[in-house]
């Protein structure tokens, strides 16, 4: 009697038939369960496959209308732009505000009237032999490769705004 209270497996061969079953049917009801989940869903989006782009296409659209312009004049408008002078407030910003407008190395700030008023007194020719060969910690043009004219047209610029 005692004997029998174990366990149902008394065999080698039992207990390799117990743990193969052990493996195999979670994994099957695993696969099974998957494919019917998956399954349908497969179907649905296949009927609704419309309404699925329709959801996820871009917001905007690009629409070419009769008549519009082409954008190739606008790109050769760009390109033929660097040929002409710049103005002095182009100069300005790319050559000089790096100083002029912190005050980096002491450069007096463009717009503080007390530190351009005794500048601006030593009359324009003097400003632009300064700026275009360059004055105590200043490099010439401010290290930059603009012309004298387009160098000019930065002082003017700087000292329009600091009067
Ligand atoms: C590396 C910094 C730096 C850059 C870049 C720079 N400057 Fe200056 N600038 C200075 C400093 C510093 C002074 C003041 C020098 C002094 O009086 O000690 C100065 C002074 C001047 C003055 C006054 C000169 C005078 O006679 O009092 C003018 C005008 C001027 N800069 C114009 C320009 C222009 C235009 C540019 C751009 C093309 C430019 N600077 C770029 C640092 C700079």
């Amino acid at each position: 009697m005692s004997e029998e209270h174990g366990t149902l497996i008394k065999t080698p061969k039992q207990l390799i038939v117990v743990s193969v079953l052990a493996l195999v049917v979670p994994v099957a009801v695993a696969l099974l369960g998957s494919q019917l989940v998956t399954g349908s869903k497969r179907i649905d989006a296949s009927e609704d496959r419309k309404a699925v782009e329709q959801r996820i296409k871009p917001v905007g659209e690009l629409v070419k209308m009769e008549g519009a312009p082409s954008p190739a004049p606008v790109a050769a408008a760009a390109a033929a732009a660097p040929a002409k002078a710049k103005s002095g407030e182009e100069i300005y910003n790319a050559a000089c505000a790096a100083c002029h407008s912190t005050g980096a190395a002491g450069a007096p700030k463009t717009g503080d009237k007390a530190a351009w008023a005794p500048r601006i007194a030593q009359g324009a020719a003097t400003l632009y032999d300064h700026a275009i060969k360059g004055f105590k910690g200043m490099p010439p043009k401010g290290g930059s490769t603009a012309s004298d004219d387009e160098i000019k047209a930065a002082v003017d610029f700087q000292v329009a705004k600091s009067k």
